[in-house]
């Protein structure tokens, strides 16, 4: 199934990322199709105004409501169609949420940019608010992007079989173990020597535990979330232990 995404944005320039690497192959394979629409064209007035000064009173500019609407109204989206407006007030983005939107066929990424967007744009006109954390950029445009692109990255046959999504850091809930290529020893630093010895159940044991233990050290939170075998409980029981 093709995944179609549109972008509303003012500054159309920033989404030429949708045409390197692992996007560039989906829309070559015909994995996703995508659309970037400058909302400007929607201005009404001889001087193509998008935002204006606050209700209310205080600093900077308010991204009309007209502007979005119309914006919206002229890509005439199917009923199914996610929404998503960018903001840092949103559901924030993590590999969970990922994976919900590589279900999707549609997505339309709505980014406002400087101060805000009229609050009845996020009332009546999308299906999603969402921050991809909590700090401020200028625009929606790069977290619509990062969206994109830990999306695109699940979808089937999106990334090589050699670099395999579903070992990536955070699928199933865990941090990455750490990777290493030759030289075997470069500068005196050594590569652990239980990757060399080729007995691949041991490498895989291994592999985990150490995923299990940055994860335990670096990111405990995020074990009360990740699936656990028996095993890995066992040896998590064993870093606590060590740690008193
Ligand atoms: N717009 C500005 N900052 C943002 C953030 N952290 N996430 C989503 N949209 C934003």
């Amino acid at each position: 199934m093709t995944l179609h995404l549109d972008y509303l944005t003012l500054f159309p320039e920033m989404f030429g990322y949708l045409h390197t690497s692992i996007l560039k192959r989906a829309h070559l394979s015909g994995l996703i199709t995508s659309a970037v629409h400058n909302m400007r064209e929607h201005a009404t007035n001889k001087h193509r105004t998008v935002d204006d000064k606050p209700f209310g009173g205080g600093v900077g500019m308010v991204l009309k409501p007209d502007i979005a609407h119309l914006a919206l109204q002229h890509l005439a989206l199917p009923t199914h169609a996610r929404i998503l407006l960018m903001t840092p007030q949103g559901r924030t983005f993590d590999q969970a949420f990922a994976k919900e939107l590589a279900k999707e066929t549609h997505l339309v990424f709505l980014c406002g940019h400087y101060e805000g967007i009229d609050e009845r744009v996020h009332q009546h006109l999308v299906t999603d608010e969402v921050s991809i954390g909590d700090y401020v950029l200028t625009g929606g445009e790069l977290p619509a992007l990062s969206i994109t692109d830990a999306v695109v990255r699940l979808m089937p046959g999106a990334v090589g079989k050699a670099a395999s999504p579903q070992e990536d850091s955070f699928y199933h809930g865990l941090l990455d173990y750490p990777h290493y290529t030759r030289p075997a020893s470069y500068n005196g630093w050594d590569v652990p020597e239980i990757l060399m010895n080729g007995n691949h159940a041991e490498i895989e044991k291994w592999r985990r535990r150490e995923a299990l233990k940055r994860t335990f050290e670096r990111r405990p939170d995020l074990l009360e979330t990740a699936e656990l075998s028996a095993s890995d409980r066992k040896y998590l029981a064993e870093l606590s232990a060590e740690r008193l």
